[in-house]
């Protein structure tokens, strides 16, 4: 990176910094000389619950809606912004009464209700990183993002609607924290109503502890520095890494992009992100971005097809949404569905579509636009990551011309290259790895507990340049546009979700029945990537055709349990062998091609060539 990050670059993220209201004032927008460890608005101070509640009350928006919340069972909560800030100070009392000072993490699982927006913005007030487990996660999961983090207190609840039944979520937490000593307390939300185990003196209900607190809370200005939340993430190794954000530069780039990729207008837009709190996304705009710039938003708990797959079309509908933020994974699974389904619904309320997540097919773009924008709303495909922690490149919906399929060019204040293997920028229609060249205000601080790691990661790949690197491959189009190409590493996108082909190689192998497993992303229509796994038994048995199902399926179930149902395996097949390399490196790219049913690649660097013919031969009939 450049060593005088531009002059004008920084100029506009004082002016964006501006949205928010600070208590003391920045000295120095940008403090750079501790590289790759960025320090931004140096000196300033702030509370962003404040900023997200607090201040709109104060400006006479009291009774402007901030959540139009509907449950998957069709029960709905209506939420002012006044009545947020009563719900927020209350949960913050609650949590000074169990001891908590700022500095201490606070675990979070919890379905899409309102408490865990609640909790979140309780924690920010008070200065207690957060951890949000995404709750589809496992006991397993959860307890290792606990241990590393050193949360003190759990905020879960009893159960959770999925597909329109009660699942149990206590019963499952207490799993993890059952074997995580830094949890003091669980403080647990009346959901689904249903019996949970209890330990009496460290379990609390939200609604005894929380709903008796006073609504009068004073906020503390935080240093613009002072960590936000940590938010786990899969790398190329087994082990998640706990991405750090930190308050003002995070908090200024969620409100700016919010407002500037959406052309949102707080007076009148009603919007919906469709992600879960659990993901990164979820922070940044059902959070934090929407809440910081006064948003009307709709918070939706459940599944999209539950109890029939035009729930969300007739939510757009009932609350007049005008600007809809999803994923393709979703989209392509409602192009599956049927455009009659869409169609029985008035959607001329949308203004704006947004796309996150993957890459956006173009046939998958022009659906959206189509069947749910009514052939006139854009489309806006926005790239970004947990670790850029708000929208890098986006079009801005003002742009005119289309193009499906490309998030175009870096928003204002950003800075990305596609560079080759030298870290030199290719030219138009080339294609490469996609870098950020500038510090940007809500770029990761780093990994938590873990400096090496983020250098290494993120930092290593184009020392000389100082580039950040992405892990995505990119193109420059004929007229420099950007393409974004998926991920270049060992991490799939699944449905949109990262999940590392590591971690779920590490969850199969700690299955006393493999012995080694090589796990890639193989293209899926709905999913984008789909998850499949080549395992060799202990033993080097071979499965018998009855007793193959009986042990995939086993296996299935153990990732699910090891990770959470979002990594269990499309396919698992068992091989006698693995292709590897004379060095022991496993070849991806040939069992891609066995996955993707393709003609195997060259295979002249295998350690034995004969192993494809191997794995090939095993297969037959095995899908
Ligand atoms: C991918 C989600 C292409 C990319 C906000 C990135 C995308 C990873 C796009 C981050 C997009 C996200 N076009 N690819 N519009 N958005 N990605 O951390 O591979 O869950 O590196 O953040 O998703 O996933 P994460």
């Amino acid at each position: 990176m450049s060593p005088s990050p531009d002059h004008d670059r920084l100029e506009f993220w004082e002016e964006q910094a501006q949205r928010l209201h600070w208590d003391t004032r920045w000295n120095q927008a940008l403090d750079w000389s501790d590289a790759p460890f960025a320090r931004w608005f140096t000196g300033g101070t702030l509370n962003v619950a404040y900023n997200c509640v607090d201040r709109h009350v104060e400006a006479g928006h009291g009774d402007q809606v901030a959540f139009h919340w509907e449950g998957e069972p069709g029960d709905t909560r209506t939420i002012t912004y006044a009545e947020l800030r009563s719900e927020v100070c209350k949960t913050a009392n609650a949590l000074l009464s169990l001891g908590l000072r700022a500095g201490d993490r606070v675990a979070i699982q919890l379905p899409m209700i309102p408490e865990a927006v609640f909790a979140m913005l309780a924690c920010a007030r008070l200065g207690l990183p957060h951890s949000v487990v995404f709750g589809g996660f496992s006991p397993a999961a959860l307890r290792s993002r606990i241990e590393d983090a050193g949360a003190r207190l759990l905020i879960t609840s009893d159960g959770q609607y999925r597909r329109g039944k009660a699942e149990p979520m206590k019963a499952l937490t207490d799993e993890a924290t059952g074997h995580t000593p830094s949890i003091e307390h669980v403080l647990v939300v009346r959901r689904t109503g249903a019996d949970v185990p209890w330990t009496e003196g460290r379990d609390l209900w939200w609604h005894h502890l929380v709903d008796t607190q006073s609504a009068a809370h004073r906020p503390e200005a935080f240093d613009a520095e002072h960590p936000l939340f940590i938010l786990y993430t899969s790398g190329t190794t087994g082990k998640p890494k706990g991405i750090l954000h930190t308050t003002g530069g995070y908090l200024t780039q969620a409100a700016y992009t919010h407002r500037a990729v959406f052309g949102l207008d707080p007076d009148s837009d009603i919007y919906w992100c469709t992600a879960d709190i659990g993901w990164i996304t979820g922070h940044s705009y059902i959070v934090y971005g929407p809440l910081a710039n006064r948003t009307t938003s709709v918070m939706y708990e459940g599944t999209p097809n539950t109890p029939h797959e035009g729930r969300h079309f007739e939510i757009i509908e009932r609350y007049g949404v005008s600007v809809y933020y999803t994923a393709p994974t979703l989209i392509r699974t409602f192009m599956k569905w049927g455009e009659d389904i869409p169609a029985r619904y008035d959607l001329s309320s949308i203004g704006v579509l947004g796309s996150v997540g993957e890459p956006i097919n173009p046939e998958a773009w022009r659906w959206y636009r189509k069947h749910i924008g009514g052939d006139r709303a854009p489309v806006v495909d926005t790239w970004w990551q947990t670790e850029t922690g708000a929208v890098m490149i986006a079009p801005l919906p003002d742009r005119p011309d289309v193009k499906p399929g490309s998030a175009r060019t870096p928003l204002p204040g950003i800075s990305a290259k596609v560079v080759d293997d030298q870290g030199r920028e290719v030219g138009k229609g080339e294609s490469g790895y996609l870098v950020l060249d500038q510090p940007w205000p809500s770029m990761l601080r780093g990994v938590w507990g873990d400096d090496d790691r983020y250098r290494e990661t993120y930092w290593s790949r184009f020392p000389a340049q100082g580039y950040y690197f992405a892990g995505d491959g990119a193109r420059y189009d004929e007229d420099g546009d950007i393409w974004l190409l998926g991920r270049i590493d060992d991490v799939m996108n699944v449905s949109g979700h990262r999940i590392s082909t590591a971690e779920v190689e590490s969850a199969l192998v700690s299955h006393s029945a493999v012995a080694e497993a090589a796990v890639v992303g193989a293209s899926d229509a709905t999913t984008g990537q789909a998850i499949v796994a080549f395992v060799i038994l202990r033993g080097g048995a071979t499965v018998r055709e009855t007793d193959a199902g009986r042990v995939v399926a086993a296996l299935r179930e153990h990732v699910a349990q090891e990770i959470g149902p979002i990594a269990k395996p499309r396919q698992i097949l068992t091989v006698p062998e693995l292709p590897k390399t004379r060095s022991g490196k496993i070849m991806r790219r040939l069992l891609r091609d066995v996955a993707e049913n393709r003609e195997v690649g060259d295979v002249t660097t295998l350690a034995d060539a004969s192993v494809m013919d191997l794995i090939n031969a095993g297969l037959v009939g095995e899908t």
